[in-house]
This record gives C-alpha cells, structure tokens and sequence, in this order.
C-alpha cells in the first residue's frame, strides 16, 4: 500500500519551445539537490513529446515522470494518440486522466475516461482522475451532484482490488488558475468534497480499502496556498498547473506537503 502524498505537476502545454524544456530541466536539477521526501511522492507531467527527455533526467526513487493523457486501447488506427502499453514499455508510472481541458477541447467524457482508466490499471499505471464541478453548476448548487456522477461513472469497472492504485483529484473547472478565479475554494469547501469522495469510496469499496485511496486537489495550489488549501482541508496532496511551471515554486510546494 502507498500511502505517501503525492504532487502532480500538470506541465500541460505551457513549455512548448525546446529550450523551455532544457531550461525547466536545468532549473529543476538545481532546485532538487536538497529536496530530501520522506513522505511525498513528486509526479512531473511533462508533453508527450518530451515524456523519454524528462525520463533519462531522472534518477530518483520519489520523483517520477508522468503522462498528462493516453487513450483506451493498447493497439490500432488511432492516429496521433499515446496508448497505455506504450506509456509502460517506457517507464511510465503515473498518467493524468479526464482532466476538464480534455473534456472540453477534446469532447471526452464519463464513459471514455472510465476505459481509460481500466486500460491504464491494467497496464499497471497508476491514473490520477480529475473531478469536479464548473462555475454554473456551483452557483445552481450541483457540486455534490456533479462530483457523484462523475465519480460513479470513471469507476464502474473498478472493483476494490485495483482502487487503491487510483489517485483521486477534486478539481473544480472555475478554480482552475487559467479559468481566472478570483479566489481559490475554501479549506472547508475542499474538505466537503474530500468528505463526500471518501463516503462515496467507504460506500463502494468498504472502509479499509477506502482509505488505502489518495484524494487530492487541484486549482490554481501556490505555496502560499498549499497550507490552506491541500493540508488543512486533509488532502493526501495537490496536482499543480501553471505553478510548476517554475521549479522553485514547485519544489517548496513539494516541501510544505512532505512537512
Ligand atoms: P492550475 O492548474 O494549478 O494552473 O490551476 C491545475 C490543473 O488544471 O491541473
């Protein structure tokens, strides 16, 4: 059982240029040098494209290299997508799914993201499942509706022996710092929904097994925030976007939830 916290860095497609990447690397060699976890796991997304460069960086045995998306089969005319085989054949421990940038560009929904998420366990990654609510729906009252459907659908196929290798994260779309919020969800508002994933879990999978699982949160997380945000609401850990973008931030951030 893994039961460490854990940090996503969500690099999406925010290091497009080559020389970004050669820079975000250098940067974060520096700033690693004294980053000594005990009790967090740190898991950097980078682009596809750059998934082998940030693996061959990378010696630790508490930083790993994650994927941002794949697709559902391992094999096939599926032009331009990643697969979860191919993801495991190269050392990939961790991917992002579901996330509500895919969900809103790329039209996936429930359903495709629970294939995925069968495909993934089955090719022994771990997925880090995105939820949560959009501003509407929050202001007309839906977020435990909202979190609900979306987490009985992504889980259908899973049963209690795969569940504790699925990191759940509750991110709310209006929170998101490229949504602009003008303010993060309150701690108390976080541990409402970390309350009803978890009921949710015990309900489905019994309690021991409910707590073997990670829940964490994601949306617009700095080290200013993290305290309050991601420790003080109990969450097992923060999946960060346009903050990790800069390693020193991503580093004390990283820190703070090791503490
Ligand atoms: P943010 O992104 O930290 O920039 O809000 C988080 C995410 O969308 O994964």
């Amino acid at each position: 059982m893994n039961n460490k916290n854990i940090i996503v860095a969500n690099l999406k497609m925010y290091l497009s240029l080559a020389g970004e990447v050669e820079r975000w690397l250098e940067n974060f060699s520096k700033a690693k040098k004294d980053l000594k976890l005990k009790n967090t796991e740190l898991v950097i997304c980078p682009p596809a494209i750059f998934l082998d460069q940030f693996s061959k960086k990378n010696k630790s045995k508490t930083i790993f290299v994650g994927a941002q998306n794949c697709v559902w089969e391992n094999k096939g005319a599926f032009t331009g997508e990643i697969s979860p085989t191919m993801l495991s054949s190269s050392g990939i421990k961790y991917v992002i799914l579901g996330h509500s940038e895919r969900r809103k560009y790329f039209g996936e929904n429930d359903e495709m993201i629970s294939q995925k998420i069968s495909a993934v366990l089955r090719a022994g990654i771990k997925p880090i499942i995105c939820i949560g609510e959009d501003g509407d729906q929050r202001r007309k009252g839906l977020t435990m509706e909202v979190v609900l459907g979306q987490l009985s659908n992504c889980l259908i196929e899973i049963g209690p022996g795969k569940i504790e290798n699925v990191i759940i994260c509750y991110e709310p779309i209006w929170a998101i710092s490229a949504n602009k919020p003008k303010f993060p969800p309150t701690s108390a508002d976080i541990m409402t929904a970390r309350l009803l994933i978890k009921k949710f879990l015990v309900k489905k999978y019994g309690e021991k097994t409910a707590e073997r699982v990670r829940i964490i949160y994601g949306g617009s997380v700095d080290s200013k925030n993290v305290q309050e945000v991601c420790i003080d609401s109990g969450m097992k850990g923060a999946l960060i976007g346009s903050a990790s973008t800069i390693p020193h931030e991503l580093k004390k951030i990283t820190k703070l939830m090791d503490n």
